[in-house]
């Protein structure tokens, strides 16, 4: 990957990475570190995301021109009985984070966020234009991510109005990447999916979601590419290529592990396809996860992003092979 339309930022000023021990923040890690501009990736232990004055601790002490924020509460069942805190970290946090670069000349925002602002009002896929919720039947996960969209807006949308940010080609700008089931170097449904595969010789999964499978390193590569372009901000759809349901992701996963030697039990036809609602659990998920990535294509088309349009099959593939099946040897 080319970096080098980074002209546009101070390169004396950190890019300031929240999460860096989850699944896109271990990315950005892989990403970001020929990059030639400083670069201070924080966990956890560095700032708690739940203590709105820890983080404008961190931004004053390190001054970035530059946030991405990979974090989040993200115990999508958790969260119905942790509402605070899964507010804390997915809308405040995010909101604090918006202020603080939204004055900043030449700021930068990347922020990822979820399928699950979208509570099924449509068969088809999502566009950004599209309303969100209803509200009242998001979880409690989903509801938290849409604050945080919303406060980033409101953040921007009054920086602008203020005149904070004193020249308009010195505007700040915000990319918030909705995206859908991730997988990287975390836990996850695939690692999940092929563990089973390897301890059990029948499995049930649910068939009746639908959505795009999201390889966390390439959601790493967007944000930076976006970072570095002049692109306008806004909400983006960052997902590959096709859709699948969960039974389909998980037949594609184990047939691929299998392909490529591991050692696998369950045999394709002994993967029972299973409706949600034999699954119950805590909190609402959605059928149609399904998000439009055209905005996206065209974005990445505007600034030359080399390379195809990735499929979510060939971002799997790739996965399981050359990092799943060796992290299970290991
Ligand atoms: N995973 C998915 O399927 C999925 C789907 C759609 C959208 N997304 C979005 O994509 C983004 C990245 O997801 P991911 O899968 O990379 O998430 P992840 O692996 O769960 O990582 C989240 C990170 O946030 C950190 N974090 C949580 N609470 C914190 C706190 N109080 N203070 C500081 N750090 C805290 C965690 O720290 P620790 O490592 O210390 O726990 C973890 O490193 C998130 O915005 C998520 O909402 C994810």
């Amino acid at each position: 990957m080319s970096f080098s339309s980074f002209e546009l930022l101070d390169q004396s000023k950190p890019i300031v990475v929240f999460g860096r021990d989850g699944q896109v923040g271990k990315a950005l890690q892989v990403c970001l570190k020929d990059l030639q501009v400083p670069v201070v990736f924080l966990g956890r232990s560095d700032c708690d995301l739940s203590n709105a004055s820890a983080i404008r601790d961190m931004l004053n002490r390190y001054q970035p021109q530059v946030i991405i924020n990979a974090a989040a509460y993200t115990a999508v069942d958790k969260a119905e009985t942790e509402q605070e805190i899964a507010f804390a970290i997915n809308a405040k946090a995010p909101q604090v984070m918006a202020y603080y670069i939204a004055n900043v000349a030449h700021g930068i925002l990347v922020h990822y966020s979820t399928d699950y602002v979208f509570a099924d009002t449509k068969k088809t896929a999502y566009s950004e234009e599209d309303i969100t919720g209803p509200v009242e039947q998001l979880s409690i996960y989903g509801q938290s991510k849409l604050a945080g969209e919303q406060a980033i807006e409101e953040a921007f949308n009054l920086a602008q109005d203020s005149g904070h940010t004193s020249y308009k080609d010195k505007f700040s700008r915000y990319f918030i990447l909705r995206t859908s089931w991730v997988y990287g170097d975390g836990g996850n449904f695939i690692r999940t999916m092929l563990r089973l595969a390897g301890e059990r010789d029948q499995l049930k999964v649910v068939a009746d979601q639908i959505g795009v499978p999201s390889s966390a390193q390439w959601l790493a590569e967007v944000g930076i590419q976006l970072t570095g372009s002049r692109v306008e901000s806004g909400i983006y759809h960052a997902v590959p290529d096709g859709e699948t349901s969960w039974h389909g992701l998980a037949v594609f996963a184990i047939e691929t592990a299998a392909l490529a030697g591991e050692g696998i039990e369950v045999k394709p036809e002994n993967m029972q396809a299973i409706p949600a609602t034999d699954y119950p659990l805590p909190a609402k998920r959605p059928y149609n996860s399904r998000l439009s990535n055209q905005k996206l294509k065209q974005a990445l088309s505007e600034m030359a992003f080399t390379g195809t349009y990735p499929h979510w099959q060939e971002q799997v593939a790739a996965y399981v092979k050359e990092y799943v099946t060796a992290s299970l040897k290991s």
